[in-house]
């Protein structure tokens, strides 16, 4: 099988999205994000939706069964088994990552290259309160950088522009503490299987980038285009 997969690992606000957005058309392989698959639930009122809101409103995690359950109905299709996948915002917890392994497993899937974006609490906080959201496209806007905010038209597709309701002060800190308890372990379970791909994501969007690429090429990985 000659499909690349990725996992992209980092706290909230890191840049997972963002860099996912480019990762994805760079390296032609499919994007799950369960933050979108989960608010996507909320929005259209699913059971799944109505179990998670309130975990995500209050910034904590959504239990681990609904979330491995929707992952692994993913990751069977046919485009993903086919051009490999980009994995935003799973895994959260180790019972997550140990899931993953036997789906892969269980797949014939190729062995995932894990990349984390490290970014200091700080400024996490400043980049999480000043983001706006395009509810039609999905885009992601920075306040200070992009001159967006809510109730805004989407300058891409002309959607609302909006604000989570995770990105309130209060589910911030909420989200950081479950960060640095439940998934930061994480860097060093893949680690210690020789994936990790130790990326600082303190800089601009594009320098972050540039050392992504850098770091994959470095493990023989090629843009696709
Ligand atoms: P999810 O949507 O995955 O949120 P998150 O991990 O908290 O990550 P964020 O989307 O907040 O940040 P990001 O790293 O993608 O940063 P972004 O690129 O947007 O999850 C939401 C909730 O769903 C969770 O709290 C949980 O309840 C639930 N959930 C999801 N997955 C789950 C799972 N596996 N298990 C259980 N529950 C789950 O950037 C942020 C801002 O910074 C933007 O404004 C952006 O423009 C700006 N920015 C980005 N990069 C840079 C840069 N380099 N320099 C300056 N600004 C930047």
């Amino acid at each position: 099988m000659s499909q690349t997969n990725f996992i992209l690992l980092g706290p909230p606000g890191a840049g997972k999205g963002t860099q996912a957005e480019r990762l994805v058309t760079d390296y032609c392989v499919v994007h799950v994000s369960t933050g979108d698959m989960l608010r996507a639930a909320v929005a259209n009122g699913t059971d799944l939706g109505l179990k998670a809101k309130a975990h995500m409103d209050a910034g904590e995690l959504v239990p681990d069964a609904l979330v491995i359950g929707i992952v692994s109905d993913r990751l069977s299709s046919e485009d993903i088994q086919r051009n490999g996948v980009l994995l935003d915002g799973f895994p959260r917890t180790i019972a997550q990552a140990d899931a993953l392994a036997d789906a892969f497993k269980e797949l014939a899937m190729n062995p995932a290259v894990v990349v984390n974006l490290s970014v200091p609490d700080e400024v996490l906080l400043r980049r999480l309160t000043g983001r706006r959201m395009c509810r039609g496209c999905g885009a992601i806007f920075h306040l200070d950088r992009d001159g967006v905010d809510a109730g805004d038209k989407c300058p891409s597709c002309g959607g609302e522009i909006y604000q989570r309701a995770d990105d309130r002060v209060e589910a911030i800190s909420e989200r950081l503490s479950v960060y640095h308890k439940q998934t930061s372990p994480l860097i060093e379970y893949y680690s210690a299987q020789g994936s990790l791909v130790q990326i600082d994501g303190s800089a601009t969007p594009p320098e972050v980038a540039e050392r992504v690429d850098g770091a994959l090429s470095a493990k023989g990985i090629r843009k696709c285009g």
